[in-house]
């Protein structure tokens, strides 16, 4: 490898040789280590997986055994904002269908599309996360909870996020024909302000 190749290489890897090295280099710790690259990456990206199993000098398959065996890990790319939407039974019986087929139409995923192109949205159903009191619930990168949801409720916090991410970074959600005006962010507001969980924690019991 030529030496100016071999320098973008290693810029390109800088973060994941800290994140290794901050766990010893030691294969003990390849679980921490990949939750710490996927933090990073909001994947593990292929590359990244073969690289991590030469600086720990073992083989590619084991990584990949461990990355593919735990569900919280994920070889494709994640949108920024994860929509969980919950299917327990609770929440299930109380209208999440109708919640995930909003959040669908309103982003343009389907069954095989659960990311939209602009790597803004992700669309997880999850089974219940222990908040069936506040069925149906949806989450927004696991810190967000949303309870009592309609899908009006859900597409404001939709328009919402879509607006923050205009106003943040100047980027648009292609995907999303949400309208980030201020009559929106004023119902955003009152949407949010009604439907959020008190303190965003996760109750530990399930139903
Ligand atoms: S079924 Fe959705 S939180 Fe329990």
């Amino acid at each position: 490898m030529a030496v100016a190749e071999n320098e973008m290489f290693q810029r390109r890897f800088d973060k994941v040789n800290s994140i290794i090295e901050k766990h010893g280099g030691k294969v003990s710790n390849l679980i921490a280590i990949l939750q710490e690259i996927q933090a990073e990456y909001r994947y593990l990206p292929e590359e990244v997986l073969t690289y991590v199993a030469t600086a720990l000098g073992i083989p590619p398959a084991t990584v990949y055994g461990v990355a593919t065996f735990y569900a919280q890990f994920s070889l494709k790319p994640k949108g920024k904002y994860i929509i969980k939407v919950c299917d327990g039974t609770a929440c299930h019986v109380r209208g999440s269908e109708k919640l995930r087929y909003m959040v669908r139409e309103k982003l343009g995923l389907d069954d095989s599309k659960d990311t939209t192109d602009d790597l803004k949205f992700t669309l997880e159903t999850v089974s219940c996360i222990g908040a069936c009191g506040l069925a149906p619930v949806v989450t927004v990168n696991d810190h967000e909870v949303y309870g009592q949801l309609t899908p009006e409720a859900l597409s404001i916090i939709l328009d919402q996020l879509v607006a923050k991410e205009k106003s943040g970074d100047g980027t648009s959600c292609a995907n999303s024909d949400a309208d980030a005006d201020a009559d929106a962010d004023a119902d955003a507001d009152a949407a949010t302000d009604s439907t959020r969980a008190a303190g965003t924690d996760v109750p530990g019991e399930g139903c």
